[in-house]
């Protein structure tokens, strides 16, 4: 039990019309929960009032987009790939302000305050023709005067609805990419009119939407807005040309808040930014604006948001000034009762964001047909619903043996133990965490150990009798005499079939060389044939101790799995620590001399000379033979569990072993 007091975080606040009962936000954090585009769901409902009713007082809940001033004769929309825009809008129909506002009055009967962010999120349209998400080559249209109108009267409309469902906040959408953000940037707004030119001029059209939103919903709600503190891009705006900005719009009097973030959804930092940044990182532009726009006769309250998970560094980072509110989205993703658990003193059983993005990753780039929300520790998240339905006290507790102390072996131990099952975990290793103790040795990736911190805990907390250093078999297992197995042994590096030369000397696998068991000469070739974070991983391992690294490649680019959000802050890394890449090769044969491949396309023979060492990273085969051994003696209930079943990522392996102890 802690004894911190949070009594900065846990004050309310008064921000306009609005009072919000402490300082914990939810910003918008669009995750498709409603299932059926433009429908507020159950399962939306579910997954948001979740938070509200742990304890975060300010819910974003999803950002709406709005409609785009389309000819009528073109087609009716384009996706998020090129910005999402459309004829038509969710909030124009009478489900959606229905859904909207079943939504609100749950979120109030929590305790919390509903804040709408409007967003016209689109490349397609734009104030000049700039592609305004770098990562993509598309033009946008340019806006007319008429369109430019048509855009700013939009929101006034969308306002309006969002006052008639009872919502208590507006957040104009300015960052991110969004159209507000497209008219400050000076990269994308390059217009010699009225809209155009030096900072002050760029502010006119979030300035002009601000007015027309006043204009239709008078003082009835908090009308704020969200502004990068700076660009990340060349030719962008700066922190000072931000507040010079900033300054200038809350000089018109219309804002009662902003929120401030940094980062964009395509390069280096993302504004969802991974595990490499700090927590916090561009705090000051919190204490910058509350400096800037304290002096002004309407208040503003500043909210910053960016990797902060964890209440302590919320209270501080109010106590210290930076902001009047902070803004935790995935903090509430991962443990959606974090709030109430740190104003009880229970900050030992809060499951804190681990910084891996899979959630934004899945939202923007789903993996999963339909879209379920995801979070690589929480295995709740997305199934709600289906948890409060499933999730009951064991009838009859049994004794549970679970093998493995990875993701899926925790999990499947933590909830057995939690609906009151007797458990006995068994780890051959010294400690939990599995894979997880590989990835976090990674730089940048230490925050992984987090949720191995929580694991622990909890299977302390919960009387789950722990045997590390256990190597277990068939017959130890059945001297525990159990009622139920759960077989979560894992998975072991890939071995290629179709390549000669690996049992040479300085041959070797990247989990071996991550936990030090085996060693690397100056040059390495890192030889993948893996797209996600494991081959970034083992190359920034090596490359931060100043070898020399070259990926030779199956794809075209290095973390071609990694979601447009986040691959950039993968690549970024590489770049920076002068990891080469070279694409589109398989290896065939490796000799004392050097590596033999051949082209993906077209099967040309390619040889490269001049390493010390050779590392593979071809992925991980599954651990199942204890499995097989029980199954052929016929015991039941028996489980296999995460990558020992299928060797995926880390919230399948979560949500794997979570839905085996479910089930026990
Ligand atoms: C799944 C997901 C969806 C998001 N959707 C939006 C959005 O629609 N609008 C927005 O302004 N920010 C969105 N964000 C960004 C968050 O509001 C927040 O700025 C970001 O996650 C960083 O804060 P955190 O470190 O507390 O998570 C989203 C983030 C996530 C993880
Ligand atoms: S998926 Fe990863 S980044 Fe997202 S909330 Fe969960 S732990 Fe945090």
């Amino acid at each position: 039990m802690s004894d911190m007091k949070f009594t900065h975080l846990f004050t309310p606040l008064q921000i306009g019309p609005m009072r919000v009962p402490n300082r914990i936000c939810e910003t918008t954090n669009t995750i498709n929960s409603s299932m059926t585009p433009g429908m507020i769901d159950e399962h939306f409902i579910a997954h948001h009032v979740a938070k509200a009713r742990g304890g975060t007082g300010w819910i974003g809940s999803e950002t709406w987009l709005l409609d785009v001033p389309f000819p009528p004769e073109t087609a009716d929309e384009v996706g998020l790939s090129i910005g999402c825009a459309s004829h038509g809008a969710a909030y124009q129909y009478p489900a959606f302000a229905e859904g909207m506002k079943k939504f609100v009055t749950a979120v109030h009967e929590a305790g919390s305050v509903a804040v709408v962010q409007l967003t016209q999120l689109t490349s397609a349209w734009g104030p000049s023709a700039v592609p305004m998400i770098g990562a993509q080559s598309y033009t946008p249209h340019v806006l007319g005067e008429e369109e430019i109108e048509y855009c700013i009267d939009v929101y006034a409309a969308a306002a309006r609805v969002a006052q008639s469902v009872g919502a208590d906040g507006i957040e104009i959408h300015c960052a991110h990419e969004t159209m507000g953000h497209a008219f400050l940037s000076p990269v994308s707004n390059r217009r010699t009119d009225r809209w155009g030119g030096g900072p002050s001029e760029r502010i006119r059209f979030v300035v002009e939407v601000l007015k027309r939103v006043r204009g239709r919903i008078g003082e009835s709600l908090a009308l704020g807005m969200r502004i990068s503190a700076q660009e990340f891009r060349q030719g962008g705006y700066d922190h000072m040309e931000m507040r010079e900005m900033l300054y200038g719009i809350a000089q018109h009097g219309l804002l009662d808040f902003v929120d401030i973030d940094t980062g964009h959804c395509w390069g280096a930092p993302s504004y969802v930014p991974n595990s490499y940044y700090p927590h916090a990182q561009y705090r000051e532009a919190g204490k910058a604006a509350k400096a800037d726009l304290s002096g002004l006769p309407r208040k503003v309250a500043v909210m910053f948001t960016g990797r902060i998970n964890d209440p302590v560094l919320a209270e501080n980072l109010i106590e210290e000034g930076y902001c009047d509110l902070v803004g935790m989205v995935r903090a509430g993703i991962a443990d959606p009762e974090f709030a109430n658990k740190a104003r009880e003193g229970r900050l030992g059983e809060i499951r804190r964001c681990i910084a891996c993005t899979r959630c934004i990753d899945e939202a923007s780039e789903s993996l999963y047909v339909p879209y379920t929300p995801m979070c690589s520790i929480n295995p709740v998240i997305g199934s709600e619903l289906r948890w409060e339905q499933q999730y009951r006290p064991a009838q009859k507790p049994k004794r549970v043996v679970v093998v493995g102390g990875g993701l899926a072996g925790c999990e499947a131990a933590r909830i057995a133990a939690q609906r009151g099952h007797r458990v006995t975990l068994l780890e051959q290793g010294k400690r939990l965490g599995g894979q997880l103790l590989i990835a976090a040795k990674a730089p940048g990736r230490d925050s992984f150990e987090d949720q191995i911190y929580f694991e622990e805990n909890e299977m302390t907390r919960l009387g789950v009798e722990v045997r590390l250093q256990n190597r277990a078999d068939a017959a130890s297992i059945k001297a525990l005499s159990p009622e139920a197995i759960v077989i979560a042994t894992g998975a072991r590096p890939r071995v290629p079939h179709d390549v000669s030369g690996l049992e040479l000397a300085h041959v070797a696998y990247g989990w071996d060389v991550m936990q030090g068991a085996a060693a690397c000469g100056q040059r390495v070739a890192l030889v993948s044939q893996e797209d996600y974070y494991e081959t970034v991983s083992v190359a920034d391992y090596l490359a931060s101790q100043g070898r020399e690294v070259v990926v030779f490649h199956k794809s075209a680019q290095l973390g071609r799995e990694i979601a447009r959000y986040s691959q950039g802050m993968a690549l970024a890394r590489m770049e920076e620590l002068g990891v080469q890449t070279v694409g589109n090769v398989i290896l065939t044969q490796i000799d004392a001399g050097g590596l033999q491949f051949v082209s993906v396309f077209g099967g040309r023979p390619v040889r490269h000379e001049g390493f010390d060492s050779v590392v593979l990273v071809y992925g991980a085969v599954a651990q199942n033979e204890l499995y097989d051994q029980f199954k052929a003696e016929g015991f039941t209930p028996l489980y296999l569990a995460g990558a020992a079943w299928l060797p995926r990522r880390m919230a399948e392996a979560t949500r794997h072993g979570a839905n085996i102890g479910l089930v026990i």
